[in-house]
């Protein structure tokens, strides 16, 4: 280790703070629990968890790792400047609490065998004292550990009464926890059911390769371009994907014909917004409601001369609004098996057309003034020739 490091590292471990009274304490308590009860994105609930503990124990750090009793590990994300890392059970203090699920309290970790002196030796910080608290699922399981380094009062030990308070965070905050990670495996089978569902979809209409990704991208650019939040820009990027899911139940004689439609083979392809509805509307959940919004209504006209409903203005779901926009840039811009790709003149000139006849004129504005982020996109996901 370098001196400088070591220098530096004693001139911020300068173990000057005060233990809560009673009375912070509470205070404590009660700030992060009513932010924590309200917290469903696990990612954001383990660095509540780690602010919590490390202002009940006045550590210099801590930490919040999850169990993968799959692959026999714990791990976790970034937290008090430590980035996402995984360590095997076992290994380390807290990889021994994880694995027995006894609290353990290491005052002079330097001689106890089963410190790993590595991490200190990678990152230069000088671990002084170690506290590792397991936390409980409702049956009594270990899912994570409490991690606490390096005490920072005078007394620069880890005592009872810490090993306490933080038992009593992993107690209050477990069930969180558990939810959490409930929450987050259900949102990513979502992802991955859709980005199934479309990849099946796109290979049947043979359309080469990142159409999806591209609309995906596309629609997450005009949600945040017309003010929504990051959380509801991603929703409309999962779920634009799904749009045309329907026509996985188009015959092959119709969405592969290398010319133009019939009336009757175009009102047959007409449906596929109302199939791809049906197929997705049961679902409870968030993404794929989603998905069941825009599959019903990306080819409906801001005029109201669109298709399955006619519906028109801000009656059409502005989801469903944003992936027209997105869905038709993006087939103007390609091949299809019935018309060549356009140039971007000739695109950009219908958009202009069709500002307020076919698409919202507010969400063309949008299109516009973003127009580098959006060719950048298509820059970004071409297709292979
Ligand atoms: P798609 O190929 O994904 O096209 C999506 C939308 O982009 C179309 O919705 C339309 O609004 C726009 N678009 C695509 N190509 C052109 C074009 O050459 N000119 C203009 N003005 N707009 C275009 P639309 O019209 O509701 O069609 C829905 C789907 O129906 C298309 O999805 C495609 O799968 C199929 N389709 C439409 N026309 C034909 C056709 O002539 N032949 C075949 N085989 N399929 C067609
Ligand atoms: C250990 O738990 O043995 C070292 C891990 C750490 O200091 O973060
Ligand atoms: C809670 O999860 O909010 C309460 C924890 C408990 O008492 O088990
Ligand atoms: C959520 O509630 O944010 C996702 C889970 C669901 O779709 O029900
Ligand atoms: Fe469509
Ligand atoms: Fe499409």
């Amino acid at each position: 280790m370098h001196d400088y490091d070591y220098q530096i590292d004693e001139k911020v471990l300068d173990k000057t703070r005060q233990e809560p009274n009673s009375q912070e304490l509470l205070k404590i308590i009660f700030t992060y629990i009513s932010k924590i009860s309200h917290e469903k994105d696990l990612e954001k609930l383990l660095v509540l968890m780690a602010d919590m503990g490390r202002d009940l124990i006045v550590s210099d750090r801590c930490t919040v790792w999850l169990v993968d009793r799959k692959n026999r590990s714990i791990w976790t994300k970034v937290a008090h400047g430590i980035d996402r890392v995984v360590l095997p059970f076992g290994a380390g203090i807290v990889g021994c609490v994880a694995e027995q699920g006894i609290p353990l309290v290491i005052n002079d970790p330097y001689s106890d065998n089963r410190f790993d002196k590595d991490v200190d030796r990678r990152t230069g910080y000088t671990t002084h004292n170690i506290i590792a608290i397991p936390i409980n699922n409702s049956e009594g399981e270990v899912i994570g550990v409490f991690q606490g380094v390096n005490k920072m009062t005078s007394e620069a030990a880890f005592a009872d009464r810490d090993q306490e308070r933080l038992l009593l965070a992993s107690i209050y905050t477990g069930k969180e926890l558990e939810a959490a990670i409930l929450h987050e495996e259900i949102v990513t089978t979502q992802k991955e059911i859709i980005f199934t569902m479309a990849e099946i979809g796109e290979m049947r209409s043979k359309e080469t390769g990142n159409h999806v990704k591209r609309v995906a991208e596309y629609s997450r650019e005009l949600a945040i371009g017309c003010g929504m939040s990051e959380a509801e820009a991603e929703l409309i990027k999962m779920s634009s994907p799904m749009h045309d899911i329907g026509k996985i139940a188009i015959p092959d004689s119709i969405l592969l014909k290398p010319g133009k439609l019939t009336e009757e083979e175009w009102k047959v392809m007409q449906t596929h917004t109302q199939l791809g509805y049906d197929i997705l509307k049961h679902s409870a959940r968030k993404i794929l409601k989603a998905a069941s919004i825009v599959a019903h209504q990306h080819h409906e006209k801001w005029n109201g001369t669109g298709y399955p409903e006619g519906s028109s203005g801000e009656n059409i779901h502005i989801y469903g609004r944003i992936t027209a926009i997105a869905d038709v840039f993006d087939a103007l811009a390609s091949d299809r098996c019935y018309k060549k790709a356009w140039e971007l003149e000739k695109v950009l000139s219908l958009f202009k057309d069709e500002k307020g006849k076919h698409f919202d004129p507010g969400l063309i504005d949008v299109f516009f003034d973003h127009l580098d982020a959006i060719l950048k996109i298509r820059d970004t996901y071409r297709d292979a020739v």
